[in-house]
């Protein structure tokens, strides 16, 4: 046992609601994971804690990514463009809130930009496994989420996917449903293909069981080079899911 070493282990956009579950829960696991978070800001490190293990760059500038993916085996890409609501907008009156994406952050540059950079960075560090977390709902241009802020966000994030699928690099694609923060590991987790779960009655799925999937994917062969959406039942309908190998084991998509 004396020569074991925890797996090394970066996930970016540590400081968002996703990825802040992703590196708290990889920290409970010293005997398998040495972590590192990789956040935009200053705010966001003290936010997760502050500690010397949490890098600060910007993915959209490959330089200031480099030390973060130096040495690690696997990486967990949680970063994502972040729509922001227009001011001025009042539930009361009812009508629909307009959002807009700030100056240089779009998804252009975070979803595909900086997706892209992840993963030269990645490849040339030998990284040995990419996880990337993105979103269901990719084959429908039509999609309302790409019309949100004019940034065509779901597509940027496809484009990226697509990079990664044909990198070379062992990855694991997770498209989430609609993202909840409730509780996680009570609800029977759902994979899927090419969005027909948007199409079913489950197509949500927490926060907390994208970050466990997410964690999960980093143990098993059998979610190598394989792309799958995630959802669940609702709590009380099912079994809560348990056996991650034989969940991984019904996906057959490599995107
Ligand atoms: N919302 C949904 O219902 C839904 C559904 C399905 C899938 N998804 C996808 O699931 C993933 C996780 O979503 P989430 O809501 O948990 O994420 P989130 O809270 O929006 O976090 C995104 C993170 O990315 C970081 N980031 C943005 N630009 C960056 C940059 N240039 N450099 C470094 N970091 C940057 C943000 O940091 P800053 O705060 O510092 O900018 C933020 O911490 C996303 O890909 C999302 O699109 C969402």
């Amino acid at each position: 046992m004396a020569d074991f070493k925890p797996s090394r282990v970066l996930v970016t956009g540590a400081g968002g609601r996703t990825g802040q579950i992703v590196y708290k829960k990889l920290k409970e696991k010293t005997d398998q994971y040495d972590t590192r978070g990789l956040v935009r800001r200053e705010e966001s490190k003290e936010k997760i804690g502050g500690a010397d293990d949490v890098f600060v760059g910007d993915v959209r500038d490959v330089e200031s990514i480099i030390p973060a993916i130096q040495g690690i085996d696997s990486l967990i890409i949680l970063t994502s463009a972040v729509p922001k609501m227009k001011p001025g907008f009042d539930l009361t009156k009812g009508g629909k809130p307009e959002f807009y994406f700030e100056d240089g952050l779009y998804p252009e540059q975070v979803d595909w930009i900086g997706q892209k950079n992840q993963i030269d960075a990645a490849k040339a560090a030998g990284v040995k496994h990419i996880v990337l977390v993105g979103s269901m709902g990719g084959t429908n241009l039509n999609h309302p989420l790409n019309s949100l802020g004019n940034g065509n966000i779901l597509v940027w994030k496809r484009k990226a996917e697509q990079y990664l699928a044909d990198s070379g690099v062992p990855y694991t694609i997770i498209r989430a449903g609609g993202l909840q923060d409730k509780e996680g590991g009570i609800r029977e987790l759902l994979v899927g293909k090419d969005d027909e779960l948007l199409n079913t009655e489950t197509k949500t799925v927490t926060r907390d069981d994208v970050a466990e999937v997410s964690i999960q994917a980093l143990q098993f062969e059998e979610v190598k080079f394989k792309a799958f959406d995630l959802a669940s039942k609702p709590e009380r309908v099912g079994t809560p899911t348990k056996d991650f190998k034989a969940l991984f084991s019904q996906i057959t998509t490599r995107f």
